[in-house]
């Protein structure tokens, strides 16, 4: 397993970029909240990534000097300009257990991205998924048929993106799928297609020290959190979604968030990217911003964009290639 964090990756792994160089600019479309505007015949994509938005009632509050209300409001401008055909979002939505004035101010402050491409959204561990719902009525994706979880698919080439849902309960750090949701991902992945696909969730599965909590034991279950370092960021059955999808071969990327950190890993050829926090860091060495994702039916250049904490790496590219398919 290789992985790689902004303060031990090596220059030579990135190529320093800007948009321009991505290539060409695709233009803004109209749309809607619950659209899916994305074409599914498109060669290449270009999305927008953005994980643990920490959205509060009370918009002048600020966490660590950060305001996640005005952070969200500069990189949705951000994002907007860039042009992306479609925007995830990795969970944690809310700051703390997902009221409905949370998930009105995040309303508020999506809308006008809303209107230039698809969102697709999945919960983390600081959201409440019927307040959201009742607030966010409409989305676009197909949403599947899973009892008690929020999961959705954008069926797009040439990478198809399934969002699941991580949430256990609204303030638990834990997180968990579920059987019924490991069920119906096995069944969906098992189809008869090639398509390039790429898994999001919330619940981060490997460290900035390259763990990969593959089996999360009773004692990290039952420790206290403050003195078991896996138990922060574990999701539960972690172990049971690899046995899934590694011999998937068209699976071939995770992307999560919660942890604050933006980290590269990889386990059995499937590559794991943990998003950076738009709402704030929880060490001065990691990064606020979102990250945009230019991606074919071979690989993706996944390129940082910050706005706060550290931004050494800000515009770098990390490149990455898809595991073959057999
Ligand atoms: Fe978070």
């Amino acid at each position: 397993m290789a992985i790689f964090c902004p303060n031990t990756i090596s220059r030579r792994d990135f190529v320093k970029g800007s948009l321009a160089a991505l290539g060409a600019v695709l233009s803004s479309r109209n749309t809607s909240w619950a659209s899916d505007a994305t074409s599914n015949e498109r060669s290449s994509e270009k999305w927008a990534f953005v994980s643990d938005l920490h959205i509060p009632t009370d918009v002048s509050y600020n966490n660590r000097g950060f305001s996640p209300y005005k952070n969200l409001e500069t990189i949705i401008s951000k994002i907007i300009s860039s042009a992306p055909d479609a925007v995830a979002i990795t969970g944690d939505l809310s700051l703390t257990t997902g009221q409905p004035g949370e998930y009105q101010n995040l309303k508020t402050l999506l809308t006008p991205l809303s209107e230039k491409a698809p969102l697709y959204v999945s919960l983390g561990n600081h959201d409440n998924r019927d307040n959201f719902l009742q607030v966010f009525e409409r989305l676009p994706g197909k949403r599947q048929s899973v009892a008690g979880k929020y999961v959705v698919v954008a069926e797009n080439k040439p990478v198809r993106v399934i969002l699941l849902d991580s949430l256990l309960y609204p303030d638990s750090e834990l997180g968990l799928l579920g059987t019924l949701q490991r069920k119906w991902l096995s069944d969906y992945l098992n189809r008869d297609d090639k398509t390039p696909t790429v898994l999001c969730f919330h619940h981060a599965i490997a460290g900035s020290d390259g763990d990969l909590w593959e089996k999360p034991r009773l004692y990290d279950i039952l420790g206290p959190i403050s003195t078991t370092k896996s138990i922060k960021y574990s999701l539960l059955d972690i172990s049971q979604l690899y046995d899934i999808i590694v011999p998937i071969s068209k699976v071939k990327a995770v992307i999560f968030g919660h942890s604050h950190a933006y980290c590269f890993s990889e386990y059995k050829g499937i590559h794991q990217i943990n998003l950076p926090a738009t709402g704030y860091n929880l060490n001065d060495k990691d990064p606020v911003g979102w990250v945009e994702v230019r991606w074919t039916a071979q690989g993706g250049d996944f390129i940082l964009h910050t706005i706060g904490g550290n931004q050494d790496k800000d515009g770098t590219i990390k490149k990455l290639t898809w595991r073959s398919v057999h």
